[in-house]
């Protein structure tokens, strides 16, 4: 089961699951997904969608139940990636924005956790991949909500395991670096703050989507089976400069 996976990370990472034969089932709230699923199909890949609004907590309930439905009651891979930001200098940030922004990058990703878990612990087994940032270790600018929701994805990566990694839950966190997505238009149309963020990353490129897929079937798979509530960057060394 994934989130955000409309575009930008979340579908290059759904289309790795894919293409390696799994099934999945995306909870998504843009109304192209159906023609997505469409596409997915023709290739004989094990595609599903469930339309919803994550923000909305009622709307993100049902979801999932209707997802769980849709995998014969069982989930294996918990993928939460829909995120949003939302920019305004930090005196002025008002606080419906905040609420915004924290009740999907923070809230929907606490609620799904813990609903999954739920599921995978009557087995026993279970992958949870949360979407950190750099922002889970730095401040930023005019990004405070997002910086304040991401900091917290990184410690209830850590609470959460440190509760079920004994039970056989695996919780862990990818934290991207700059990526070229729609999310970053604003930095990448700055020439200025393009460049700076540039010369700091050693692999001298912005990452993609494709970037994250490999470290995500890592994370899904039981090569990570002893890894338990690490927030790995996945940021072109970005982190080490
Ligand atoms: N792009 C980056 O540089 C970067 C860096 C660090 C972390 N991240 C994180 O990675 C994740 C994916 O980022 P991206 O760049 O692909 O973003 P994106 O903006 O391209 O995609 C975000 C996805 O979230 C979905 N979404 C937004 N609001 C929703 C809602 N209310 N209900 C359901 N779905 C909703 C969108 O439809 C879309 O599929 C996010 O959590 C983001 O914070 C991105």
């Amino acid at each position: 089961m994934i989130t955000g996976a409309s575009r930008g990370l979340g579908r290059s990472i759904a289309e790795g699951f894919l293409k390696e034969g799994c099934t999945v089932v995306l909870l998504s709230r843009s109304s192209k997904t159906e023609q997505q699923i469409l596409e997915y199909r023709e290739k004989n890949w094990k595609a599903f969608y469930i339309e919803c609004d994550l923000s909305v907590r009622e709307d993100r309930s049902r979801a999932f139940d209707d997802a769980i439905k849709l995998l014969d009651g069982e989930i294996d891979v918990l993928i939460n990636c829909a995120g949003i930001q939302i920019r305004h200098p930090a005196e002025e940030f008002p606080i419906s924005d905040f609420d915004e922004v924290l009740e999907l990058n923070l809230t929907a990703t606490y609620d799904l956790c813990q609903r999954a878990a739920n599921v995978m612990l009557k087995k026993g087994y279970g992958k949870i991949i949360n979407f950190a940032s750099m922002n889970s270790f730095f401040g930023g600018y005019t990004i405070s909500a997002y910086a304040a929701s991401k900091g917290a994805i990184a410690q209830i990566t850590k609470a959460f395991s440190n509760e079920w990694a004994g039970k056989g839950i695996n919780v862990n966190a990818i934290a991207p670096g700059y990526m070229s997505t729609e999310m970053n238009i604003n930095l990448i149309n700055d020439e200025s703050r393009y460049k700076e963020i540039s010369d700091r990353i050693p692999a001298h490129r912005w990452g993609t989507g494709e970037d994250c897929v490999g470290p995500c079937i890592f994370l899904a798979s039981r090569a990570s089976d002893y890894l338990d509530g690490a927030i790995i960057p996945v940021d072109g060394g970005y982190l080490n400069k």
